[in-house]
């Protein structure tokens, strides 16, 4: 997984491109409905003086939430605190974070469906009433103590919606699904990114790297800079449609943007699994990639392009993930 170009997830490399995230709504590309949406509600929130409702955004890795969940602070002229799930293992923890709220704050939590279980339970009463319940000193001599908390905003986001819990969703007033981004979109993300990088991109280079990021603004960012770095290597000052094709083959993606892992599912599907059902843990075993990988970067990706479907019993090859694959249903049955 580590080397994986295509891998929807955050790496490190990602961290020190502050510079590419659109800062606005404005500069936000794509995702009309919800972007339509929230300059309502935030509208609406600005001229109450209220804060905005809790917003729960949702969708696979690398649409674009993190970048959203800033957009909403810089549009309301608040500041943001960053938390992850992950990293809130007691209630101490989620009270010191609220604690440094001050009115009208965002608080993110990225990852919120891996918050334990108890700690949402404190978050409840944060994100109806503005207070936290706290039983505080040992066992026997404890004590419960109430904490105002400040008006503040809530934005959760997660890759798995379905694993949020129904009191914490239902606790939220917006909740937003991102979708994959269409081919337009993404090539004026590209662009956009050649714009901010000062390394010119040809039109056609463009429109071939858009057809090949899984709908997905994070690949078309890295799959630019590693055709940026070719380009360098190469001595060219733009990128060109030639050069690109060329580092795409040498990186590996195909024409559907898919690549060696997506393959290796699908044709470990196909031929030792007859095209299925078989059931994700099997699959997993199979490739050697973890489940989780397979279940948020791998498969909505194949879903959503109609390579692969879920079934009760598992998942099923397509005709089309045959046709891709070059093998006939037939073929794979010896
Ligand atoms: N609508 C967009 N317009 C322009 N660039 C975008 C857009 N959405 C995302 N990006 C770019 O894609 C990158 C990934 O976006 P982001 O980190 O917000 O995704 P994410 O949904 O939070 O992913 P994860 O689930 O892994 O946390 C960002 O660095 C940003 O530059
Ligand atoms: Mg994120």
């Amino acid at each position: 997984m580590e080397n994986r170009i295509i891998d929807g997830n955050e790496k490190v490399e990602d961290l020190f491109e502050k510079n590419i995230r659109p800062q606005s709504l404005e500069e936000y590309i794509g995702q009309k409905e919800i972007k339509d949406n929230l300059k309502v509600f935030i509208k609406a929130a600005l001229m109450r003086e209220e804060p905005l409702d809790h917003v729960l955004l949702y969708g696979p890795p690398g649409l674009g939430k993190t970048t959203l969940a800033h957009i909403i602070a810089n549009e309301l002229g608040s500041n943001i605190k960053t938390a992850s799930g992950p990293s809130i293992e007691k209630t101490g923890d989620l009270a010191a974070i609220l604690s440094t709220l001050e009115p009208g704050d965002v608080l993110f939590i990225d990852e919120i469906h891996r918050m334990p279980k108890f700690i949402e339970e404190v978050l409840y009463p944060a994100m109806e009433d503005f207070e936290i319940d706290l039983v505080i000193g040992e066992t026997g001599k404890s004590r419960n103590i109430k904490i105002d908390l400040p008006p503040f905003t809530l934005v959760g986001a997660t890759t798995r919606a379905g694993d949020i819990s129904s009191p914490l969703r239902d606790r939220f007033g917006i909740i937003s699904k991102l979708e994959y981004y269409q081919k337009e979109e993404l090539k004026n993300i590209i662009k956009r990114t050649s714009r901010v990088f000062e390394m010119p991109i040809a039109e056609e280079a463009a429109e071939e790297l858009s057809g090949r990021c899984r709908k997905t603004p994070r690949i078309a960012n890295r799959l630019f800079k590693r055709v940026r770095d070719f380009a360098l290597v190469e001595g060219n000052s733009t990128i060109t449609k030639e050069l690109t094709l060329k580092s795409l083959e040498r990186l590996k993606v195909d024409t559907f943007g898919l690549d060696s892992i997506d393959i290796e599912y699908l044709t470990s599907l196909i031929t030792k699994f007859n095209g299925g059902p078989v059931g994700i843990e099997t699959i997993s075993t199979s490739i050697g990639e973890e489940v989780s990988t397979i279940e948020d970067v791998v498969e909505p990706f194949l879903l959503q392009e109609g390579f692969i479907k879920r079934t009760p019993r598992g998942r099923v090859a397509t005709e089309k993930a045959y046709d891709h694959l070059k093998i006939s249903p037939i073929e794979s049955l010896f």
